[in-house]
């Protein structure tokens, strides 16, 4: 039978497709739910395991949406990446404007993980350990941890987060790193410190935000995602979407189909990519509209949760890969794009 979902396509490849997810919206949108479960066999929690949503106060913790994520996700195997333990975004009020000593700060620092990570411990496939700690220049970002701890910041991070979840593989999640640059150069760096070092780190997240005329080569995606495999790293495309400029355009999506299908075959491709994850589930909730005037129609399901030609674009190729890896199939037909 030829798979008819991303999901069971995927499966068949014994590869994880997964979405960004928001709890609020699982009861109030059955579709949503539907869609989530249905075509996507892995989640991402958008917003609710950052850390200015679950731990809103130094002494208070606000588990319940992610805790109904975390039943959502378990209620129909799916498996999750834990988003974000250390980032400069969306930190809490009480935890970015304070002036700590580095002992307070990495303290704050490691409470928070193991508070968050113990809770989930042994539920969470792969925690995004640090977000986007590279600056567009390879140099590391002068955020509030930096400032706060130092440079020895992520090795904490990472030793706390395997210490509180040994079963979780670890990551480093970027943007604008996903090709070859100065930015993937400075990742590279980065994280061949953290191994040599021994940090407990196990793969890189290339988010991998793009628009239909500004993305890195699929070549240099590969080249990327083969450097940081010889270095016995994981890689996951962590955030994929391809924004469009407002009015969409016909030609506009199919040219986004096949981008969104060109990045999933360099995916495809690599030893050690693992999963590829949609920053979104349908055009009516995702974060570009909000975030960049006059673009839109970023995911492969519309804002009434019809498939895009992206989505066909990458049923196809899951499907193509699925039969490679199941010589008897070879002749089964991918459905039509
Ligand atoms: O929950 C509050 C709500 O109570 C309030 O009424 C409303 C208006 O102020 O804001 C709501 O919080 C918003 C939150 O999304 C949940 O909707 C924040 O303002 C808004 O800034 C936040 O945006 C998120 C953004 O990260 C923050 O930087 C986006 O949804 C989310 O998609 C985006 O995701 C990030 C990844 O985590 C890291 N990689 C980049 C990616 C895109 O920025």
């Amino acid at each position: 039978m030829i798979p008819n979902t991303l999901r069971a396509a995927a499966d068949a490849r014994g590869f994880r497709i997964g979405a960004a997810a928001d709890p609020g919206l699982l009861e109030m949108e059955p579709e949503y739910a539907s869609t989530l479960c249905g075509q996507f066999n892995m989640l991402t929690p958008e917003n609710v395991m950052k850390s200015g949503p679950i731990h809103p106060a130094s002494d208070r913790y606000e588990f319940g949406p992610a805790d109904a994520l975390m039943r959502f996700a378990r209620r129909h195997d799916m498996q999750v990446r834990g988003h974000t333990l250390v980032w400069h975004n969306q930190m809490a009020d009480w935890l970015s404007h304070r002036s700590w000593t580095p002992g307070e700060w990495r303290s704050r620092m490691e409470e928070h993980i193991a508070a968050v990570a113990g809770r989930y411990a042994g539920q969470i496939a792969a925690w995004d350990v640090v977000n986007e700690a590279i600056a567009d220049d390879g140099s590391l970002r002068a955020s509030p941890w930096l400032k706060g701890i130092g440079p020895t910041y992520l090795e904490s991070a990472f030793r706390a987060a395997h210490q509180a979840d040994p079963a979780a593989r670890l990551f480093y999640n970027d943007y604008g790193a996903e090709g070859l640059g100065a930015k993937s150069d400075g990742v590279l760096h980065l994280v061949r410190k953290l191994l040599d070092r021994d940090v407990p780190i196990h793969g890189v997240g290339l988010q991998m935000h793009v628009e239909l005329n500004d993305y890195p080569l699929p070549g240099q995606v590969a080249d990327n995602m083969e450097r940081l495999g010889r270095l016995g790293l994981e890689v996951q495309i962590t955030e994929l979407d391809v924004r469009l400029p407002q009015p969409c355009s016909t030609a506009a999506l199919e040219r986004q189909a096949q981008l969104y299908g060109d990045i999933l075959d360099a995916g495809l491709a690599a030893p050690n990519c693992t999963a590829l994850t949609l920053w979104g589930v349908s055009d009516r909730h995702s974060w570009v509209p909000g975030f960049f005037h006059g673009w839109d129609h970023a995911l492969v399901f519309d804002a009434e949760y019809r498939p895009k030609p992206a989505y066909h674009a990458l049923l196809k190729r899951l499907v193509q890969a699925g039969c490679k890896d199941r010589p008897g199939e070879q002749g089964a037909s991918p459905p039509p794009s």
